[in-house]
């Protein structure tokens, strides 16, 4: 399996989001992760699809969407229209998680569920085969720079092996708090995609190939 960099843009300069976008682009990232928040799920708000739609048109990267909303269901053909590749809900946004990730993908976008810190991985077991990528959160979702909640890497370990057992197709995401000193421990409990955003955009000025570099560095690519 080959590991990702997902660049979340939360913690760019939104004055230039294009350039950045570009710029982690040209310095090796291979996803771009946008956070979209409602003040309602998560405390905290950011973007909708138009920003979406500016962002596809920056770059030929997939775009990973992650939805920190209510009821995602209500929001997916618009971010499948400006562009998300990648479509994540949460667990515990919506009861009927199932019906969303079959709509999602009939949208033509691939599938994620998205777990907060204490939501058990019994709540994507019996439909691992209808999903397209597991995101277990290792922060509480709604802010970039905080710290990695290490108690999550026995987590990300049962998912690796829920995964295998099944055989299914799906990828097993981490975000929040990766960084290069604990994205080893991620790669080694078999993350495939690791979400980062202040490890790589903490000084705007900063040289995203190093930031970028040292992640990869860290995790064996
Ligand atoms: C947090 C977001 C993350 C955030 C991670 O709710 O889902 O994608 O950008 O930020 P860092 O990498 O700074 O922990
Ligand atoms: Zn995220």
């Amino acid at each position: 399996m080959i590991k990702k960099i997902a660049a979340s843009i939360l913690s760019a300069d939104f004055g230039r989001i294009s350039e950045e976008v570009k710029a982690v682009e040209t310095a090796g990232a291979d996803w771009i992760h946008i956070d979209v928040m409602d003040g309602h799920f998560v405390p905290n708000i950011t973007v909708g699809p138009r920003v979406v739609e500016a962002i596809r048109k920056a770059t030929s990267l997939p775009l990973d969407v992650h939805l920190m909303i209510e009821k995602p269901q209500r929001y997916l053909e618009e971010f499948a229209a400006a562009g998300a590749d990648w479509l994540t809900i949460h667990a515990e946004a919506t009861l009927h998680i199932h019906r969303a990730i079959q709509k999602i993908r009939e949208l033509g976008a691939k599938a994620g569920i998205a777990l907060n810190p204490a939501t058990p991985l019994g709540f994507v077991q019996n439909i691992l085969s209808d999903l397209d990528m597991i995101l277990v959160m290792t922060v509480n979702p709604g802010f970039g720079g905080q710290e990695f909640i290490r108690s999550m890497l026995p987590k990300v370990r049962e998912c690796r092996k829920l995964i295998d057992q099944s055989r299914a197709d799906v990828l097993l995401e981490v975000d929040g708090g990766v960084h290069p000193d604990t994205i080893g421990d991620l790669a080694d409990a078999g993350a495939d995609v690791f979400v980062s955003g202040s490890a790589i955009f903490h000084d705007h000025d900063s040289d995203y190939l190093k930031s970028i570099g040292q992640l990869k560095a860290a995790c064996c690519f």
